[in-house]
Parts: C-alpha cells; structure tokens; sequence
C-alpha cells in the first residue's frame, strides 16, 4: 500500500530528497540532530512549571537579555544532540557569547548557528515559541574559529525551524524545497504534513512591533500605517510564530530598526538569515530594507538588522516605499 503522505517520516523523506548527493553528505544526519533536539525541548515546553524550566537563571547573555531557564536548556540540549551527530564542526547559539567547536575531523563538514529558544518572553504565559537553525557547509581545510562561523546568509545549504504551539511543527528549507513536519505526540515521529510549502501570492496578514511605532522613521510609519488600512494585523511576540503563520497563509513581518535601536531587535545569523533563507526558498522575499538580507557580510556572532520578510510583492512593494 503506498504510504500516504501524512505517514512519510522525516528521516525517511530526508534520505530520499538527499540520496547520494555528495554535496550534501551527512546533512540528513545533521536535521535528524535537529530533530532529536527538538523532541526533548517540545516535552520540556510541554511539561513547563512542571519540569521546573520557568522564569529565569538570573543570568544576563551576551544580547543583555535575562536567560530564561528554558533558554539555556535548549542550548545545551541542542548542543548535546549536535555534538553526538558527528557532523557538526561548530555552534553559534544565542545563548553563547562565542562560538562552539564540537568536532574537527574531515566528517565534522557542517556548521550550525541557532536561536535555540525564541520567543522567550512568551515562554512562562503558554504562547507559542520556536528554535531557529542555519546550517552551513564548512569550507574546505578551514580551521573551526569564530570567524569561520560568519559566513552570509546565502552560503546556507539548508535552514530548519520548529513551532512548538497548538502542535509541533517542523520546517525544514533546502535544495529549494521547504517542507514542514509534524510531531506525532503518540509515536514521536515527525510526518510529513506540509508537503513543497510555497508563500501565497495574496498577502493577507501583517505582523509589526508597532509599540515601537513612535521611534521609527516617517517612512516606516507611513508603511505601516498602508498595512494597516488593507492587512490584518497579527503579532504573536514570537518570530517563528509570526513567521510560520505568514508563511502558510501570506503575509509580511517587520522588525525595523528606530531611533533607539537603528540595527533593530533580530539577529543576522541566527533568526534573519534562516528564516530568510525559508521564505526565499518558499518563493517569497526578505530585506533589512535596502538589500537581500542573505548578502550581508556578518562581522559579528552576535550582530542585529532590520527583518522585512515574507510574501515577495508585499516586501519589494515596502522596500520601494522606504526607499522613496
Ligand atoms: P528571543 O526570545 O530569541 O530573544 O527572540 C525574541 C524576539 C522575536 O521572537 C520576536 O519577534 C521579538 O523578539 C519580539 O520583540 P518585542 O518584544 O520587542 O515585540
Ligand atoms: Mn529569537
Ligand atoms: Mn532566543
């Protein structure tokens, strides 16, 4: 009996979209990781107050953020689960100041840069958080440094999240394709559910930090203040959720930089470059408001930029806008 397609399991359809692809050796082993990773995370989410993984570590990160206890789970948790893949050279978290060496031998040929945790804010009021993954090959005979953790966003060879929210889902980005996954709690496999995911022509949502509003440029504030006349507006205080949902039914997220904070809140190299490498790969469009967020050459782990991503007409019709 042919498998229906809500039964094709992640491993399974990795193996088959990567089979004998040499550029891609060990990739599929590398999202298993991912994977793995984000079933131990979404149990903890799940459990919350129970498994003691609220509030905070009273630690402040290097972004100058208070760690939630959750945050820093999931970083170890998916440093651990990246490590034993075998795979991956190095790690940039979120929750990390530096970078990670986890391997240097020939087989360790990937590089991974992740917000491990996002969304932290919602973390304690039961809304929907995410883990956000670039994954990058390691160039030939380079040594593993911080420094060779910073490549631009168009050198991923693949990008992955998870939506741990009314289910969980997966999305995984590469080789031009986007395919989202969703966990079956019974038997802890991902299946195959959201088969070539494709952003929708018709934009129908916006999502902006519009408490930000006052400081932003005239320019933004009158973008905004277009959306607001023809879109609905929905901002959940999580990108990934925000995103996935504009993903699915079309739609624009903002994240602007302002007069407080000209580069913005997100972070290049592990929240705008994966999730603009998602929408790209979905047929949509994402900017920092003057150029393809995927060419910046990053010059820190750590650094922020303006996000404008989403359905390809809407982000190209902003940019136009602010460019006037
Ligand atoms: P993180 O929890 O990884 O720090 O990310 C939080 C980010 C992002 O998820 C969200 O879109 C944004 O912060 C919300 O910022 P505001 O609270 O300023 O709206
Ligand atoms: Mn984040
Ligand atoms: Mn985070």
């Amino acid at each position: 009996m042919a498998q229906s397609q809500s039964q094709q399991g992640l491993s399974q359809f990795m193996s088959s979209l990567l089979a004998d692809d040499s550029r891609y050796e060990g990739l599929d082993l590398v999202v298993a990781a991912i994977a793995d990773g984000v079933r131990n995370v979404n149990n903890k989410v799940q459990a919350a107050a129970i498994a003691d993984v609220l509030g905070t570590t009273g630690e402040v990160n290097v972004q100058g953020e208070i760690v939630q206890i959750l945050d820093q789970a999931s970083s170890d948790t998916f440093v651990d689960a990246l490590r034993d893949c075998g795979r991956v050279a190095a790690v940039g978290s979120e929750e990390i100041t530096e970078g990670t060496v986890i391997g240097d031998s020939p087989l360790h040929n990937y590089f991974v840069l992740m917000d491990p945790l996002d969304g932290s804010s919602n973390i304690d009021v039961a809304v929907s958080i995410g883990s956000i993954f670039g994954i990058w090959s390691r160039p030939p005979d380079i040594s593993v440094t911080e420094e060779s953790l910073l490549q631009p966003g168009n050198k991923q060879v693949a990008a992955v999240y998870a939506v741990y929210g009314s289910s969980t889902v997966l999305v995984v980005a590469v080789e031009g394709k986007v395919n989202g996954f969703t966990l079956n709690i019974a038997t802890g496999e991902f299946e195959l559910t959201h088969k070539d995911l494709r952003i929708p022509e018709k934009c129908e949502y916006y999502s902006a930090p519009e408490h930000n509003y006052k400081n932003w440029s005239t320019a933004m504030q009158e973008v905004v203040d277009g959306l607001r006349d023809t879109h609905s507006l929905r901002y959940v205080g999580s990108l990934v959720a925000d995103f996935h949902r504009n993903l699915l039914k079309g739609g624009i997220f903002l994240y602007p930089g302002d007069s407080k904070s000209p580069q913005g809140k997100l972070r290049l190299m592990y929240e705008a470059n994966p999730l603009g490498y998602v929408a790209e790969q979905a047929g949509g469009n994402v900017s920092d408001g003057s150029q393809r967020i995927l060419d910046i050459l990053p010059t820190k782990l750590h650094q922020r930029v303006p996000l404008i991503v989403g359905n390809a007409s809407t982000v190209v019709d902003t940019i136009e806008k602010l460019q006037k």
